[in-house]
């Protein structure tokens, strides 16, 4: 297992300057590029061109997290396009365990998140077909909100059944997550932390994601930082 993963959200970067944007996080392991539609999520930012101009300005690995009605649709061009990884909602799906199948055809590795209120349980046979798990730990569609600690049951959940063999996803963890809250996801089991405010809101963001990493490593019990580098 490599050390924790932090996955700046370019949802609060200026969206104006996105490559020196992405430059600015350099070090990182995964950019997450947060893709809203107005209608899954009441909120709107970004589509596939933008997310084509991107992976020629950056080779920071592309983390797509499809916040979209119709992902059997919509999702495969992102991992067409080049994304390292797609990232659908469970709540979105029409036929996720096909939708997998359809974004490792396309080269991506395949994403499945869950609301906050979304239980884990109804979606575990359907992760044996996915990469990741992401477990939003705000309401999805924007940020700067406050981080929910009850969805850490879900973490503690998936990390026991990955570190028992019946899943191999890595557990990614989205919204509110910063120096106060980072220590608390990685106690709980979480493999990558996804942080736009608390990154792009630092005077020094490749320092911050840095800062994160560390922190997150220091309180992860089944892995650490000297495991990556
Ligand atoms: C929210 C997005 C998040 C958002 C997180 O719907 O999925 O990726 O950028 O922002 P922070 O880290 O500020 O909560
Ligand atoms: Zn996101």
């Amino acid at each position: 297992m490599p050390a924790p993963l932090i996955a700046p959200s370019i949802l609060s970067a200026d969206f104006a300057r996105l490559a020196d944007e992405a430059a600015a996080v350099a070090g990182s392991d995964w950019l997450h590029v947060d893709v809203m539609d107005a209608h899954f999520v009441p909120n709107l930012t970004l589509g596939l061109p933008v997310v084509e101009s991107l992976l020629k300005a950056t080779d920071i690995p592309l983390d797509c997290h499809l916040m979209i009605e119709d992902p059997d649709r919509w999702a495969p061009p992102y991992a067409e396009a080049g994304a390292h990884n797609v990232t659908v909602h469970a709540e979105a799906a029409r036929d996720p365990r096909k939708l997998a199948k359809d974004l490792h055809a396309a080269g991506a590795l395949a994403g499945l998140s869950i609301k906050p209120k979304t239980p884990l349980d109804d979606w575990i046979e359907v992760l044996a077909d996915y990469d990741t798990l992401l477990v939003m730990s705000v309401e999805p569609g924007f940020g700067g909100q406050s981080f929910m600690p009850e969805v850490l049951d879900k973490v503690r959940t998936a990390r026991r059944l990955v570190d028992t063999g019946h899943l191999t996803v890595l557990v990614e963890i989205d919204g509110g997550i910063s120096a106060d809250t980072v220590e608390q996801a990685a106690e709980a089991g979480v493999d990558c932390f996804v942080a736009g405010s608390a990154v792009y809101g630092a005077d020094d963001p490749a320092r911050a994601v840095a800062a994160l990493r560390e922190q997150a490593a220091a309180v992860s019990p089944h892995r650490s930082l000297t495991t990556r580098e």
